[in-house]
């Protein structure tokens, strides 16, 4: 049976989003069913193809990182166990094959609209705004940066969650506006915390954390860290031993696919927005390939095969 890839899930459950790549459900009033598919963007656009079992990596990513978490830092994830998740909520019970090793079922929360990114490399947004102006979301940097480049201390960089299209740097002042100065400097402090968990875990195993957004949520007055967590989807990971500041860094995961959009877009096929081109089954091979060796790096063992989508059942 196993199911293939997953562009879009139809699930007996209220749906409250669909994201760039999560199918988002209800379950009761007070938590969500997050559901990853393998939809993949680049450059904010969402591919017309999926890539197999890059839901499934992200989902697992996302949980074994969430079990490491000191117990002062709450979030929100029940369960990425599918037999579970089907045992609390049997309505998914037909779904079980669909839903293994992507699906969590997590406390609902209220969104803080900030996207908390921090950079400890000068990356991306980052680095066109700083190459430009020399300054961060308004706020000037060092002089003499290249890019690429480290900064120390890391950066707490927030930016809009735009609905659509790109988010946007904002200064530090703005969320303080927004959301009060505890607030905001409650959600500096976990996101310095989580990042940091994240980089002395990785590091090791030979991969830079460039950069990473946090999304937290309220819960009955208290501040949840939600969403995925330090995947590449939400990250940069960069192969520590291929460092070399003065130009862009390749990426673990999509550098595949964005090597070939770039071409694409030179060649004058692409205009670098929707509607995306069709990609070619060699990228999708490799990406898909890029996904499952992001996980077995970073835990340290391959992704156990009764959650991949070809293992037999
Ligand atoms: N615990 C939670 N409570 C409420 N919303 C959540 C929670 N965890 C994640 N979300 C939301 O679910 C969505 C996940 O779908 P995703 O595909 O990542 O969306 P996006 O396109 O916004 O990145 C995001 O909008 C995120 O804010
Ligand atoms: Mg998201």
């Amino acid at each position: 049976m196993g199911a293939t890839v997953i562009t879009r899930t139809e699930l007996p459950l209220p749906l409250v989003r669909r994201g760039k790549v999560r199918d988002v459900y209800a379950v009761g009033d007070d938590r969500l069913l997050l559901v990853a598919s393998d939809r993949i963007s680049a450059f904010d656009v969402v591919m017309h193809e999926a890539i197999p079992a890059k839901g499934i990596v992200l989902t697992q990513i996302t949980a074994w990182w969430l079990a490491q978490l000191p117990s002062d830092i709450p979030h929100h994830l029940v369960s990425a166990d599918v037999d579970a998740i089907v045992r609390d909520v049997p309505v998914l019970a037909p779904h079980a094959a669909l839903l293994r090793g992507r699906a969590m079922l997590c406390l609902r929360t209220e969104v803080i609209p900030v996207e908390c990114v921090i950079r400890g490399y000068l990356s991306g947004s980052a680095w066109k705004e700083y190459r430009a102006h020399g300054t961060l979301a308004g706020e000037r940097l060092p002089d003499g940066l290249k890019e690429s480049d480290r900064l120390s201390p890391p950066l707490f960089s927030p930016a809009t969650k735009a609905e659509t299209g790109h988010d946007e740097n904002i200064p530090v002042s703005r969320v303080i506006n927004e959301l009060g100065p505890a607030r905001a400097a409650e959600l500096e402090s976990l996101t310095r915390r989580v990042y940091a968990m994240g980089t002395a875990a990785a590091e090791p195993r030979g991969i830079i954390v460039a950069d990473t957004k946090f999304e937290f949520g309220v819960r009955h007055g208290r501040v949840l860290l939600i969403d995925e967590v330090l995947t590449p989807d939400s990250s940069r990971f960069w192969p520590a031993d291929q460092w070399a500041p003065g130009g862009p860094q390749p990426s673990f995961d999509k550098q595949p696919l964005r090597d070939w959009l770039d071409v694409e877009r030179a060649a004058g096929r692409w205009n670098g927005d929707a509607p995306p081109p069709t990609l070619p089954d060699s990228v999708i091979a490799a990406t898909s390939a890029r996904y499952l060796d992001a996980y077995l790096r970073l835990t340290g063992h391959p992704l156990d095969p009764a959650l991949l989508p070809s293992s037999p059942t």
